[in-house]
């Protein structure tokens, strides 16, 4: 082989080496492209010793070819070595491509009635009561006998119910039904006074169920929070400061409360509280249908009956009790004038309460 050819074949073995596009691409690959290229016994330098030991004649032109080809091993090389230990520097280049937009994340967010649920049983626990919970179907029982709704009293119809079909087992469909979804809290005061003696102080949050028309104002099914003390003494007085305490806290110190008498068969005397409307402050709106009033509770002192078919001594313990809906509150807290948003799980509507707590 000649000298010059020597050279081409050298050449080819190079050009091939860096067409690979890992040939210099790591530490490994490098220090391999050097050993068998740039070092003292690399294919360059034994090149060089032919071209040293070749005839004068051929000396120029073999070296016009070489030289080039040196050039581009030292070079490549070089850049290769310098662009790797940059790298190193900087650390590993990581798999992902840092510079694409990050992905969009649709964070979950509090449903507006849990932040005002959480909120109303925070300041009754702060006022000392405890939280109670029962199960959403219920006997006729505790959801109207217990609380003195005498059977087939008129009053049953106050509160539209939901009754369960009846199985076989429990008598056939003649029979009356057994079960029903309860219509209010009021089923685990019952379930509480039956199973606990005084002092007893305790909120029910929890869904009810009526048999209402959907509209911007009523719903079949909504949230409550209920509370019920029953302890030696209670007085109405302890009624009206309670709440008032209440509403103070959750609405601001600027609320005023008027009490109406009212109805309920398991409390006597019964009570609705109005407060004074959170949207117009009295100058005048739909919501509170330009009285500047919202009724926002019933409440009164817990009928001895209802006290003695639970089971605790009417001679020695008095005791109030009071239930509110957490949608009618929440409606007067934010300034939603229909009810229904509240359930139909509109993203535009659930993202503004995102921020809050
Ligand atoms: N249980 C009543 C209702 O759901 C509310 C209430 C509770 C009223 C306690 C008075 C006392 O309408």
């Amino acid at each position: 082989m000649t000298i010059l050819e020597r050279i081409a074949a050298l050449e080819v073995a190079l050009q091939a080496a860096l067409q690979d596009d890992q040939a210099l691409g790591n530490e490994a690959n490098l220090e391999a492209f050097r050993l068998e290229f740039l070092s003292k016994n690399g294919a360059l330098k034994t090149l060089e010793a032919a071209l040293k030991d070749c005839p004068p004649a051929e000396k120029g032109p073999a070296f016009k070819a070489y030289s080039p080809i040196k050039k581009l091993a030292e070079e490549r090389f070089e850049a290769a070595k310098e662009a790797l230990e940059a790298q190193l520097a900087d650390g590993p280049i990581p798999d992902e491509d840092l510079t694409l937009p990050p992905p969009m994340r649709h964070p979950g967010a509090r449903h507006p009635i849990s932040i005002v649920r959480s909120e109303m049983i925070e300041i009754f626990k702060r006022m000392g009561f405890t939280v109670s919970k029962g199960p959403e179907v219920v006997d006729d029982w505790h959801n109207f006998t217990a609380l003195n709704f005498p059977e087939d009293h008129p009053a049953r119809d106050m509160q539209d119910t939901f009754f369960l079909a009846n199985t076989a087992s429990e008598g056939g469909e003649d029979a009356a039904p057994a079960h029903l979804l309860r219509t209010h809290t009021s089923t685990v005061q019952v379930k509480l006074m039956q199973s606990t003696q005084p002092p007893i102080r305790s909120i029910m949050p929890g869904r009810v169920y009526r048999n209402e028309t959907i509209s911007a104002r009523a719903h079949c099914n909504f949230h409550q929070v209920e509370g019920l003390y029953v302890d030696t003494d209670v007085s109405m007085a302890d009624l009206k400061q309670t709440l008032f305490q209440f509403v103070r806290e959750f609405f601001g110190t600027e609320i005023e409360v008027r009490y109406r008498p009212s109805y309920f068969p398991f409390t006597e005397p019964s009570a609705e509280m109005d407060i004074s409307c959170q949207i117009c402050f009295g100058s005048g709106c739909n919501v509170c249908k330009h009285t500047g009033w919202v009724e926002i509770l019933g409440c009164g002192m817990v009928d001895p009956a209802v006290l003695t078919s639970c089971g605790i001594d009417a001679q020695k313990y008095t005791g109030f009790a009071f239930g509110m809906g957490i949608e009618r509150v929440a409606m007067l807290r934010y300034n939603i004038k229909d009810l229904r948003l509240f359930y139909e799980n509109d993203v535009r509507f659930l993202q503004q309460f995102a921020t809050l707590q």
